[in-house]
């Protein structure tokens, strides 16, 4: 007999998830066996049938039920290894006296909450083995070839009408497609900051940003990004000072804190920029990534000056390793970067950029995002939940709307989160420490987490450890 408690904290639908994961670790609930029609259950239950939607795709994505079509939700035969490992028989998972003893065991499960992107058992294996199929039965020698330093023109054109779709009013033409978002910022940068030149961007900011500066020789100063957005009038001070070359910035679901940049601030830093004349390179990266809102129109969507570009790529919602990312430039820039593209690689291999073109083409994507997209924003929830659970009150975090990650501030009288990354990594979990995303190492007691990872219990578990290893300081 199932019951649900409408007062307690845990919504209804991590309530029925959590009592069929305790069924299903413990082996009451053994493989194969099938799970009562959602329907059916939310009558008997007395809930909404999203609810109980919710609570089975949130089991699915945790690796412990399969669908099967036309047949329903069955156990699966054989656990995910994290929980074979991890599962206690007395509770749901293991005490941190266990979790930090050194065994081999143990470093297999470690959780790494520091990673960069969607999770490898995310990856469209499928759609790509079929795409690249395709490809190689249709276009046979041709897919191996050089293609032209530019870019594939399907992808090109294909890469055009999925940002029509945002609002962006881009032709082919001004489409370059490089090698990842990480080659769009840096063939930007090298066309448009001379040696020792001067780049703006925001604090924190990304850290591929950071590195391209420094290994590019760049002066790289930065304008503060807080909760009230970024500084513009300091922004306008600084340009009157100090004249950039660029000003490289994320607007939506900014790595690492997750901020969106608001409308009114979109429009005024257009204007300032504008007015003085200074590039923008818009990074793109998550954008297409969002749990809840309607997107804000980008940049490159609101600028009518031509001086935003706009870099972006498929790496962070669907695939990094085929590195397909592009950048959108007016008609001259797009010749000059071109050549250093050229310069650089060539081009993008062709066959990953044709199987690209064949995923945007066959709405495959689009199948895949919503379900990669409902996946994450479970896990986001589980994660804003754990840290309820074990941090409320003294550590502070956002809830983002989108991308992969929650920025955590811990509280500046205890470690900072370098001393606590060390202490972490003993427990069995780490984290990307907030220094690194800022030239000036302006962020030590911050904490960048990915939640996008694992599955609801094993995310517990990692905020469970970091809560130890910080609690371990005041011991
Ligand atoms: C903000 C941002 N821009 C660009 C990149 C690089 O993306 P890609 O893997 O497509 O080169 C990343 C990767 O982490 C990122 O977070």
């Amino acid at each position: 007999m199932i019951t649900l408690n409408r007062d307690a904290p845990d919504t209804l639908y991590q309530q029925l998830f959590n009592y069929f994961k305790e069924r299903i670790v413990s082996g009451e609930m053994k493989p194969g066996c099938r799970l009562p029609a959602s329907r059916v259950l939310a009558d008997d239950l007395q809930i909404s049938r999203a609810s109980v939607v919710n609570a089975y795709d949130a089991l699915e994505s945790a690796g412990l039920v399969v669908s099967r079509v036309r047949r329903g939700l069955f156990v699966v035969d054989k656990l995910p290894v994290l929980y074979t490992e991890w599962m206690l028989s007395d509770g749901d998972f293991i005490p941190s006296t266990v979790a930090a003893q050194s065994t081999a065991q143990e470093h297999q499960a470690f959780i790494s909450f520091s990673t960069g992107s969607l999770p490898i058992d995310f990856m469209p294996v499928e759609a790509m083995r079929r795409a690249i199929n395709t490809i190689l039965d249709r276009d046979a020698g041709a897919a191996l070839g050089y293609e032209p330093t530019e870019g594939h023109k399907p992808l090109r054109r294909a890469i055009a009408d999925q940002l029509h779709s945002r609002g962006m009013s881009v032709t082919a033409d001004q489409i370059l497609v490089t090698g990842g978002c990480q080659q769009a910022i840096d063939l930007a940068v090298q066309s448009l900051v001379p040696p020792n030149g001067i780049l703006f961007t925001t604090d924190p900011t990304y850290v591929g940003l950071i590195d391209i500066a420094r290994t590019r020789n760049l002066e790289l100063i930065t304008i503060p990004w807080s909760e009230r957005g970024i500084d513009l009038n300091m922004l306008e001070n600084i340009i009157q000072e100090r004249h950039p070359h660029l000003f490289y910035l994320m607007t939506t679901f900014l790595n690492p804190t997750g901020a969106v940049l608001s409308m009114p601030q979109r429009r005024q830093l257009l204007a300032l920029t504008a007015h003085y004349k200074i590039p923008i390179l818009e990074d793109g990266v998550y954008d297409g990534f969002d749990y809840e809102e309607t997107p804000l129109q980008s940049l490159c969507a609101l600028d009518d000056s031509g001086l935003v570009l706009y870099a972006s790529g498929f790496s962070k919602t669907v695939v990094p390793g085929t590195r397909i990312g592009y950048l959108i430039s007016s008609k001259q820039l797009h010749k000059r970067i071109s050549r250093v593209k050229q310069a650089a690689d060539v081009c993008t291999p062709g066959l990953n950029q044709r199987a690209m073109t064949e995923l945007l083409r066959s709405g495959l994507l689009i199948n895949h995002l919503e379900k990669v997209r409902h996946a994450c924003k479970i896990r986001r929830d589980a994660l804003l939940a754990a840290l309820n659970r074990f941090a409320d009150g003294v550590w502070h975090w956002n809830t983002p709307s989108g991308g992969l990650y929650v920025w955590i501030e811990i509280p500046s009288t205890g470690p900072t989160a370098a001393d606590l990354h060390q202490k972490a990594a003993q427990l069995g979990v780490d984290f990307a420490i907030g220094n690194s995303f800022s030239p000036d190492a302006a962020w030590p007691y911050h904490l960048r987490v990915n939640f996008t990872s694992y599955p609801p219990p094993v995310l517990e578990e990692g905020i469970h450890r970091l809560w130890t290893a910080w609690q371990s300081f005041a011991l």
